[in-house]
């Protein structure tokens, strides 16, 4: 069996690819997470600890504990996906931003540079090539322009990837992923929290015109990608992952509206009179977009699920698991709320 090292096992991306992993067979899976608040063990239903599985809980910034597991575990490959994700939270406060994506990157990269092991996979994403709402889709080379904290501390860290595979000769991969959609995604980015206000009766907040344009990615295609690129990408690599599926915010949130309401057999109306454009999220990018010709060339992989399936899967998934909604935001989810949402953009106590 070969020993994967995934770091934010617990996270929405994180947990599809820890399962994924433990679904074929081969692989055994070493998750460590730290259990921010976007961390649940509930998202990694039935997976128990044993021969193919261990849970640490731990931080990626602490270099004495992620030392200690790659000594021990010796790893044939990591996926780096551990990482404060959240747009948003970065403009209330980029600290943990920065600690997690860049130093939790680097203590990595010196424990990979130290014990060796064959692939080391880092997940970046799209928003680390900034707007491209006038531009052409960005390939590999396109120039990076981070417009937020969170961008820009994602781009820190894929800069020193390539750093570490130029001055050390580290295996290195970069994946950079378009907005990724699906089951266990937590309820603070866009088609989750729709649902759960959908589902409480709240209103659906758009930001600014709601003409913005994302392109957006079943997580069980991602995985796909990610894992091809662990076994086949090339090493010192950035490979963009996207499905080429845009959509305006406006477009998704109607969907979501009308998918629920189909599906409670009701017309759409009540909930579509419940989105209310609300001020806009400061240095908001208008479009990501990107050209997937290399993953596609490269390694044969194409996404699976179109987004008007991903989505039916995603709104069932939200509607039949409310119990898990509850669970994930006990703890600080109404102070989160309100300091994005009253638009102030005040630091979060
Ligand atoms: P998430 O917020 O759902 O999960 C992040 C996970 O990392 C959580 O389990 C959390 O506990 C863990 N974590 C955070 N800080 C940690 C630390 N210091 N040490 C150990 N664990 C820590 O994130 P996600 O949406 O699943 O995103 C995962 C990765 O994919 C991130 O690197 C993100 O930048 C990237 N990405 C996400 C998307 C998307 O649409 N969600 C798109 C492209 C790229
Ligand atoms: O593009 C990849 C990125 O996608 C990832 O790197 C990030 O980790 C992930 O959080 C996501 O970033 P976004 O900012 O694009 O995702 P979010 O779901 O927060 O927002 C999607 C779009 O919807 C964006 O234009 C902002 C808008 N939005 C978001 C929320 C939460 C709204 O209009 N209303 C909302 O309530």
């Amino acid at each position: 069996m070969r020993t994967v090292l995934v770091t934010g096992g617990c996270g929405f991306i994180g947990s599809h690819c820890v399962r994924s992993l433990l679904a074929q067979s081969g692989w055994r899976v070493v998750n460590v997470d730290k259990l921010t608040y976007a961390g649940h063990v509930e998202n990694l239903p039935g997976v128990t600890e044993g021969p193919a599985y261990r849970f640490v809980k731990g931080d990626i910034v602490d270099s004495a504990l992620v030392a200690e597991v790659f000594r021990e575990e010796r790893p044939w490959g990591v996926i780096n996906i551990a990482a404060e994700s959240h747009v948003d939270r970065s403009i209330l406060d980029a600290a943990p931003f920065l600690q997690t994506n860049v130093i939790g990157a680097h203590v990595l990269l010196e424990a990979a540079a130290t014990y060796g092991p064959e692939r080391f996979l880092h997940i970046s994403t799209d928003e680390v090539y900034g707007d491209t709402d006038k531009g052409l889709p960005s390939d590999e080379q396109s120039p990076l322009r981070p417009s937020s904290p969170y961008a820009a501390s994602k781009a820190a860290a894929d800069l020193l990837c390539l750093a570490f595979v130029r001055t050390r000769g580290l295996p290195v991969m970069i994946a950079r992923s378009s907005n990724n959609f699906g089951p266990f995604q937590y309820p603070e980015k866009l088609i989750p929290v729709l649902c759960r206000n959908a589902l409480r009766g709240e209103t659906l907040p758009v930001y600014g015109d709601g003409l913005q344009r994302r392109d957006w990615l079943y997580v069980g295609d991602n995985v796909s990608a990610l894992l091809a690129i662990l076994e086949r990408g090339r090493p010192g690599a950035v490979y963009n992952v996207s499905a080429g599926q845009e959509r305006t915010n406006l477009e998704v949130a109607r969907a979501v509206c009308r998918g629920l309401a189909a599906r409670a057999g009701e017309a759409p109306q009540r909930l579509l009179d419940r989105i209310q454009l609300v001020p806009d999220r400061p240095g908001h990018d208008r479009r990501y977009a990107m050209d997937a010709g290399r993953i596609r060339d490269e390694l044969d992989w194409r996404p699976r699920v179109t987004f008007d399936e991903g989505l039916r899967e995603t709104l069932e998934w939200y509607v039949s698991h409310q119990e898990w909604i509850g669970k994930v935001l006990a703890v600080d989810y109404d102070t989160y709320y309100d300091a994005v949402y009253s638009r102030s953009w005040q630091r979060l106590p």
